[in-house]
């Protein structure tokens, strides 16, 4: 149980800054993104021992297919790694894996990695962690409104009953509350096509801090910074 108060239930992060931290080392943009999985497990661990029930990563987007493709594959190989070096930990601490995407263009391997952790983590009990991989809300939005136009015309669904709820339902993050912080690192402001549906009602906080130096400290800070906030929903006081 967590000893803080106002934690948020959902938590997604925008990871950014993994170039630029290995840039000012003189480092290969590849273990920037190393550095930046090291601090995703430190960062998962300690939200988790917060008490945040959900945490989603933004950990590769539609657009960054369109990186060096060595870049990558760096990134699908540290998917693999990722599980390999993660998955035993990740169990013990009672952490479920989620994957919210398109997985078609993912490797078999890749797509084995990511079958792997999330059936060995499924019984998970204590916070999930939520993958976004190869996603992007408008690709998201717009696979949503396909299947909806497909059970429309099917017949299994009138138009007019489409409301709020139907979307939010037909949406990778069916079965999950909104997030109700939304942290992005590395002093960029802005949400780049990321859970663009269910950011409605968020809380933004941006850090200059690059993502490789996000851990438990940075973490608090933020939810420090949540817990100040007063959120009406659209509402008076
Ligand atoms: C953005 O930094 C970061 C990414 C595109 C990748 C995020 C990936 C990780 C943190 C690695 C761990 C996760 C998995 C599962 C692969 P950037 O490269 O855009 O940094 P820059 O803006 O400084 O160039």
């Amino acid at each position: 149980m967590s000893q803080y108060r106002n934690i948020p239930q959902h938590i997604a992060i925008i990871m950014d800054g993994n170039g630029r931290w290995a840039k000012q080392r003189g480092k290969d943009r590849s273990e920037g993104h190393f550095a930046g999985m090291m601090a995703l497990r430190q960062t998962v661990i300690a939200a988790a021992q917060k008490g945040v029930k959900y945490l989603t990563v933004y950990a590769f987007s539609t657009e960054n297919w369109g990186r060096p493709q060595a870049e990558v594959d760096a990134l699908m190989e540290l998917v693999c790694k990722g599980v390999e070096m993660n998955a035993a930990e990740l169990c013990e601490q009672g952490i479920k894996v989620v994957v919210i995407g398109e997985r078609s263009r993912f490797s078999e391997k890749v797509n084995d990695a990511i079958e792997r952790i999330t059936s060995q983590t499924a019984a998970g009990e204590l916070m999930t962690l939520v993958l976004a991989l190869n996603y992007s809300s408008r690709s998201e939005i717009t696979a949503a409104v396909q299947s909806l136009a497909k059970r429309v015309a099917a017949g299994e669904l009138q138009a007019e009953d489409i409301d709020e709820k139907t979307i939010t339902r037909s949406l990778y993050t069916a079965s999950m509350p909104d997030p109700d912080l939304i942290i992005r690192t590395s002093g960029e402001c802005r949400l780049s096509n990321f859970m663009m549906w269910q950011a409605s009602y968020s809380e933004f906080y941006f850090t200059d801090v690059l993502w490789p130096d996000f851990g438990e400290q940075a973490l608090q800070e933020a939810i420090d910074a949540y817990a100040s906030r007063d959120r009406r929903f659209g509402l008076v006081k």
